[in-house]
């Protein structure tokens, strides 16, 4: 039988010390996050970073969309993951942190890789399908009221068998304490349950950071 792990800040440093290393600009972005204070904690974390470089080389995505780019460490580390010939598309509607996330594309070689998007999300997502876009892999990190719209739009823009990343949807365990009923943890909760009974995809939560959603188109 199974026995559930929790993961403890000495488990989580054990295992990024035993998993495959971060570049010297993905280092760089962190230590910029932490100058920002607690809104550094909009960023994915160390294993996830790991996660999405391994699931990205493992299904051979070449054509990667981003919903939340920040200031960039998730959509460096997919693009760096990425063929020479790959390409990443990021969306964000903030022009500051879209600039300083420029700066490290730049300095990692990476900006002929990625593309930025300015502007609101689902009509960033609606000029992509007007276009015929479709993606490989999609990974979803903006704001969590728009998590479902976000979902199904990406349905639009993907093949069978691509892949959608969705974070936050473990959201500090809190999806499961029922004393917690505010706006933001009652969405994450609709979200999952919507796509876990969703027949277009099949989907398995992983907990590491503050839980990936993984989920497959069918
Ligand atoms: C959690 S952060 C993304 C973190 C990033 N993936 C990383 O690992 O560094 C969420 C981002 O979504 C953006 N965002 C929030 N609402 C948005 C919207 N409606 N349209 C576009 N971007 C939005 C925010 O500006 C913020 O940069």
């Amino acid at each position: 039988m199974g026995s559930n792990l929790v993961i403890t800040k000495e488990i989580e440093n054990y295992i990024n010390n035993h998993s495959l290393k971060l570049t010297a600009i993905q280092n760089e972005i962190i230590s910029y996050n932490n100058s920002l204070g607690d809104i550094k904690r909009m960023q994915i974390s160390i294993s996830q970073c790991h996660f999405l470089h391994l699931i990205i080389k493992a299904s051979n995505a070449k054509k990667i969309l981003e919903i939340g780019t920040f200031t960039g460490l998730s959509a460096l580390t997919m693009s760096l993951a990425l063929p020479n010939d790959g390409k990443l598309v990021t969306l964000d509607k903030n022009k500051e942190t879209n600039k300083t996330a420029a700066n490290f594309f730049e300095k990692a070689n990476q900006k002929d890789k990625i593309e930025s998007i300015l502007g609101p999300a689902l009509e960033s997502l609606n000029n992509l399908k007007i276009k015929g876009n479709k993606f490989d892999l999609i990974f979803i990190d903006a704001d969590k009221e728009n998590y479902k719209n976000y979902y199904v739009q990406s349905l639009d823009l993907l093949e069978k068998n691509n892949l959608i990343v969705i974070d936050n949807v473990l959201w500090h365990g809190e999806v499961t304490d029922h004393k917690k009923q505010d706006k933001l943890t009652t969405s994450i909760r609709d979200f999952n349950s919507y796509v876990n009974e969703d027949k277009r995809t099949e989907n398995l939560i992983i907990p590491i950071g503050d839980g990936f959603t993984v989920c497959r188109k069918l």
